[in-house]
C-alpha cells in the first residue's frame, strides 16, 4: 500500500465527504475523477490524455468494449478470443452472447496461428498482452496489425500489463483496452479498472451499459439516452470516489518515473529470480513456464510443479513471501519493478529452496483452502 493513501483516505471521508457533502461532486472533482485519474494512467499504456476512464471492474468494462465493438463492426458477429485467456474474459464473452442471439464466441487455442483463424465474421479480438499464467508477451504492434488487416477490432486486456511492462496503445494502433490498478498500479483491493478507446472510435462507438453518468448531460434528466463526447461515455454510474481516490493518491507517485529504466529493471529481476531458483532449486522438478527471452517475458515468473503446489505457496507466505498458486500446479511470483529489490528477489528464491529442501510445505496446516487461492 503506498504510504500516501490512507491520508488521502482521510482527507476523503472526513472533510470532502463529512463535511463537503454533496457539495464536494462539484467542490473536490468529484464527478471528473474517473477521466483525471485516468489520465494519470495514460502515460502508462501509450495513450493521450482524455482518453481514459477509471470505473467498475475490468469484466464490466469488457462487457462495455465487446458490446460496443459486436455493435461498430455489425454485420461481423464473432468474438474471438484466447481459449487460455483469464476467465473472465471468456464469461463475459459468453454473457455477451448469451444475451445477443447472433454474437458467436470462438477460441483461440495455442496451437492456432492468429492469422489462420480471422475469418471474415470476426467483429473484434480480445487477447491479453501479458499471459497471467506464463507471462508471455503478445507483440502489440504486430498483432493488431494482424488483426485490422482482417477487418476486426482489437481489444487488449492489459491487467498483467499496466504499471511494469511497456506497452504503446496509440502506437500500435490498436482499438480497445480495459485493464485492472490493483496490481502493479497498486490500487487497492477492489481498485476500479480502466477503459482505453482509441480517439477515431471514441464519438462513434455505443456502449450497451448506457448509464446516466455517461450522458451528454446527466443533470438535465432527460428521458432519452445521449452519449457524452468521448471517453466519458464509457462512465457508467456513480463513480466509486472512495477506491478512486486511494488509487489517485497511489498512482501520484508515477510522475517522476522513468519508464523506460522501470521496464527494465522488470525484466532484469524476473531474469535473476529464473536463473537463482533454477541454481539453487534445480533437483525440485521445477518447470519454468515463462519464456527466458525477456523480448516477450512479461513481470512474473511461473513454475510448474507436480507436487504440492497450493502447499509450496501457503508455506512460503508463512515465511514472508507472497506468491500466487494458479490452478492446477502454477507457482507464480510477481515482481514490481517499482518498490521491489533485487535483495528480496534473492530472498524469496532462498526461502522457495528452504521450503522445498526441507519439505516444510508437507504439512497438514498448508492444505487449508480457503475461498480464495
Ligand atoms: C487478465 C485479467 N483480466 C481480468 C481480470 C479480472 O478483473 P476484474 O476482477 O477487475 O473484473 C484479471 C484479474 O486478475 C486478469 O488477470
Amino acid at each position: 500500500m503506498p504510504k500516501v493513501v490512507p491520508g488521502r483516505l482521510q482527507t476523503v471521508t472526513e472533510t470532502e465527504w463529512a463535511q463537503g457533502l454533496i457539495h464536494s461532486w462539484n467542490d473536490a472533482n468529484w464527478f471528473d475523477m474517473p477521466i483525471l485519474v485516468g489520465n494519470k494512467i495514460a502515460p502508462l499504456i501509450g495513450a493521450s490524455f482524455e482518453q481514459v476512464a477509471v470505473g467498475d471492474s475490468t469484466s464490466v468494462n469488457l462487457f462495455k468494449c465487446l458490446g460496443a465493438a459486436v455493435k461498430l463492426n455489425q454485420p461481423r458477429n464473432v468474438i474471438l478470443l484466447e481459449g487460455d485467456n483469464f476467465p473472465t474474459d471468456c464469461y463475459i464473452a459468453q454473457g455477451l452472447a448469451n444475451l445477443l442471439p447472433h454474437v458467436q464466441v470462438q477460441y483461440l487455442e495455442p496451437r492456432d496461428k492468429l492469422e489462420d483463424v480471422l475469418s471474415k465474421d470476426i467483429a473484434v479480438v480480445c487477447m491479453s498482452h501479458v499471459d497471467y499464467r506464463s507471462a508471455r508477451i503478445r507483440d502489440m504492434k504486430s498483432t493488431t496489425d494482424a488483426v485490422k488487416a482482417a477487418g476486426a477490432l482489437m481489444l487488449w486486456d492489459l491487467s498483467h500489463t499496466t504499471g511494469a511492462v511497456a506497452c504503446d496503445l496509440l502506437e500500435s494502433e490498436a482499438d480497445m483496452a480495459v485493464g485492472c490498478t490493483y496490481k502493479y498500479l497498486n490500487g487497492g483491493p477492489g481498485a476500479p479498472a480502466f477503459t482505453w478507446i482509441h480517439p477515431n472510435h471514441a464519438n462513434i462507438i455505443e456502449t450497451p451499459l448506457t448509464g446516466w453518468m455517461g450522458h451528454a448531460a446527466p443533470f438535465e434528466f432527460s428521458r432519452h439516452y445521449s452519449p457524452a463526447s468521448g471517453i466519458r461515455q464509457m462512465v457508467c454510474g456513480t463513480p466509486q470516489i472512495l477506491s478512486l481516490s486511494a488509487l489517485d493518491a497511489a498512482l501520484d507517485m508515477w510522475s517522476d518515473i522513468d519508464l523506460d529504466q522501470l521496464w527494465a529493471k522488470s525484466s532484469s529481476m524476473t531474469h535473476f529470480f529464473i536463473d537463482t531458483v533454477e541454481s539453487l532449486c534445480g533437483d525440485h522438478g521445477l518447470t519454468l513456464i515463462t519464456p527466458r527471452n525477456k523480448a516477450i517475458r512479461g513481470s512474473h515468473v511461473s513454475f510448474t510443479i507436480d507436487e504440492g503446489g497450493f502447499e509450496i505457496i501457503q508455506a512460503l507466505a508463512s515465511l514472508g513471501v507472497t506468491g500466487d498458486f494458479r490452478a492446477p500446479n502454477i507457482l507464480r511470483f510477481g515482481f514490481a519493478p517499482l518498490y521491489l529489490q533485487f535483495a528480496d528477489v534473492l530472498h524469496a528464491a532462498k526461502q522457495l529452496k528452504e521450503v522445498l529442501d526441507t519439505r516444510l510445505w508437507d504439512d497438514d496446516n498448508f492444505r487449508k483452502r480457503g475461498t480464495v487461492t
